[in-house]
């Protein structure tokens, strides 16, 4: 595991964006897995600078994020697809074909998830995972729990994880109670993954994940048995490090 401590969020988002750019360049037609959340945004907003500087291109990248709400349409403010439509995709040269999120309003969720999981592996697996934190440890949506769940499947979100991402909807009844996620097995299998935390509330998972117990119940704790793992902290969530 290689833990790097950033000493503030900008030079967090760098770092991130410097090595999705390594991972871009040395295998051309790479496969990137990518997060929502507030702590990904300055990445994705180094790596559109590197583009229209022209120092990089995604014209043969394909993506898969790692999860979506149930119940929002694609076009709602609030939908991942959204999310990564105007904070990524939009502006940069990526081929919309090439990348891919779990449908929250397929009738078939149980379908579109062993889909999801058969897209992946055609596209060859992933090579980077980039990875946000919960404050409860959840990676994706996968929530604390008895049990480790294997591949993409429907989760019923955590009451913690609910009133956490109510800053976005305006009050947390209108937050979704079900969302559609990449499983353990599914983040496991990428080839690397790159972990980002950044401020105090996430102190606390942050430790637990790195050097707790490897629990179901602190779902990023798996983290630890991956061979290729690194981790960017900023300052205040590397605190208890
Ligand atoms: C959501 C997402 C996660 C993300 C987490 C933390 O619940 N499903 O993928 O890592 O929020 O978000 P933030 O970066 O806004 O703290």
């Amino acid at each position: 595991m290689n833990i790097i401590f950033a000493r503030d969020y900008d030079e967090l988002s760098r770092l991130a964006a410097a090595k999705v750019a390594d991972t871009m360049r040395s295998k051309p037609g790479a496969v990137l897995g990518l997060p929502t959340g507030s702590t990904p945004l300055g990445m994705y907003r180094e790596l559109i600078s590197m583009y229209k500087e022209g120092k990089l291109s995604f014209k043969d990248v394909t993506t898969f994020n790692l999860d979506e709400y149930e119940g929002i349409p694609k076009e709602d403010e609030n939908s991942y697809y959204r999310f990564m439509r105007d904070n990524f995709f939009s502006h940069i040269d990526i081929d919309k074909e090439r990348t891919n999120i779990p449908d929250g309003m397929s009738c078939d969720v149980e379908g579109e998830c062993r889909d999801y999981e058969r897209r992946i592996e055609k596209a060859g697996g992933i090579d980077l995972m980039v990875l946000g934190i919960g404050n409860n440890g959840h990676i994706g949506f996968n929530e604390p729990a008895s049990y480790y769940a294997g591949i993409t499947h429907r989760v019923k979100l955590h009451e913690n994880t609910i009133e956490a991402n109510s800053r976005f909807f305006g009050s947390i009844e209108k937050v979704p109670k079900y969302a559609v996620t990449m499983g353990i097995k599914s983040i496991m299998q990428c080839r690397s993954i790159m972990m980002l935390a950044s401020g105090k509330a996430k102190a606390d998972a942050i430790k637990k994940a790195l050097e707790g117990p490897i629990t179901p119940e602190l779902p990023a704790s798996v983290l630890q048995l991956h061979r290729d793992l690194t981790v960017i902290v900023d300052e205040e969530a590397g605190s208890l490090l």
